[in-house]
């Protein structure tokens, strides 16, 4: 069915013109083919038909008894029976609403609809014990798990106390029945259409639950492709970077292995740390609107050569910009060369104002650019690298970040960490 459907895609503007006959007809017949069929299973379809010709039925008998006599009583048949008409369309239309309805509904057979059959059947003398019992079919019929052995405790302590009421007072119970028992008729065609509500309610709760589920799971199966995708590209797009720049080939993917270990050790959430390392992985994507010339130069760069460098984080970030449903994606590529004392580039950011992920980024690429080997020098010896980091610490880094990367430099006595 849709909700959406009919919303969406059948709900189209006549442009205020006056609807024909034909197609007030055809919308009608369009709601009801929505309403008994729409998009389900046979046995749906079997049961939702089932259910108005139950109520087509009813009503119709209580218009013959109108015609033939007995007004009144043939009156609130027919509003009982429209109510619950009403209410079978309007939960059939809305499956999550199922539950409630059949707590709902429960809750009044159990408690009221039955005992009162029971009572007005003469009690447990009156030979109609059969109704009390009908209220644990109604159990079982429309709840399921824990609420249904509440309800059920419940309900034999309370059909119990009926009983023994009905053993004690023998004579009140026979005097309700023959007082009463006109409301009879009522009673029984309202617990029959619940009845058969109660088996709609409880086959709609199975289908709904059967649907959601098989959702929930193309659903899991979408995002964790989806995400796997995602990877893919991000570390195709890493490797393209590090192809470009034959001096630091692997860097991307060795400055994301440092920021993962650094925001590790900062304690973030596994999502933020994820966040983090792809962020690192794409910091350098700028570097892809760098002419080859420029950053295989093994000489010293010129000033305006320089000039061209300093681009890559306003290149990167716009790339990035164009995968907007990875929110933030541009963060480390943008903000990787802003310096905690503010010198930086290109925004001249300081302090905190620079994202927590491009401040790791800025300790990672500056310990991997001083740990890997160029084509003028070999890695640098691990105590050199100390040393550049304790005095970047407030004025290039986040002096926080630079004391974790000390830490796992203090922890790494073979000097592992490093171009390979
Ligand atoms: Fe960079």
């Amino acid at each position: 069915m849709t909700v959406t459907d009919r919303r969406y895609g059948t709900g189209r503007q006549h442009g205020g013109s006056v609807k024909t006959m034909a197609e007030k007809i055809k919308e009608i017949y369009e709601k009801v083919y929505d309403v008994l069929i729409g998009d389900r299973d046979l046995w749906q379809q079997l049961f939702n038909i089932a259910v108005v010709i139950a109520i087509l039925g009813a009503s119709t008998s209580v218009v013959v008894s109108i015609i033939l006599g007995n007004p009144p009583i043939a009156i609130l048949l027919f509003l009982i029976t429209m109510v619950f008409a009403i209410l079978c369309l309007v939960i059939t239309l809305n499956a999550k609403d199922v539950i409630y309805a059949a707590l709902l509904f429960s809750v009044v057979g159990n408690f009221v609809l039955f005992p009162i059959m029971f009572f007005m059947s003469g009690g447990y003398h009156g030979g109609m014990p059969l109704w009390l019992l009908f209220s644990l079919v109604m159990c079982w019929v429309v709840i399921k798990k824990r609420i249904l052995y509440l309800i059920y405790t419940l309900s034999i302590i309370f059909q119990c106390g009926c009983i023994l009421y009905s053993e004690v007072h023998p004579e009140k119970v026979a005097a309700l029945g023959s007082e009463h028992a006109v409301v009879m008729d009522i009673i029984q065609s309202l617990i029959l259409v619940s009845l058969i509500f109660g088996i709609i309610i409880r086959y709609q709760n199975t289908a709904y639950e059967k649907k959601k589920q098989e959702l929930d799971e193309a659903n899991a199966f979408l995002s964790e492709t989806n995400e796997r995708i995602t990877l893919q590209s991000m570390y195709t797009l890493a490797k393209t970077i590090d192809a470009k720049d034959k001096y630091t080939n692997g860097h991307s993917m060795r400055v994301a292995k440092y920021s993962e270990m650094l925001a590790e050790r900062m304690g973030v959430s596994d999502e933020e740390k994820d966040e983090i390392t792809n962020l690192a992985m794409l910091h350098d994507i700028g570097k892809i609107g760098v002419p080859d010339a420029i950053i295989n130069n093994p000489s010293k760069l010129t000033e305006d050569e320089f000039n061209v460098i300093k681009q890559h984080p306003l290149t990167g970030y716009e790339i990035l910009a164009e995968m907007p449903e990875l929110k933030d994606i541009g963060t480390g590529a943008r903000w990787h060369h802003e310096r905690y004392d503010g010198s930086g580039y290109p925004d001249g950011l300081k302090g905190e104002e620079i994202p927590l992920p491009a401040r790791i980024i800025c300790v990672a690429d500056a310990y991997d650019a001083m740990t890997s080997n160029r084509s003028y020098r070999k890695y640098l010896p691990q105590e050199v690298v100390r040393e550049e980091l304790q005095k970047g610490r407030g004025t290039q880094f986040d002096p926080d970040i630079a004391d974790i990367m000390l830490d796992i430099m203090s922890e790494d006595k073979d000097y592992e960490l490093r171009e390979q």
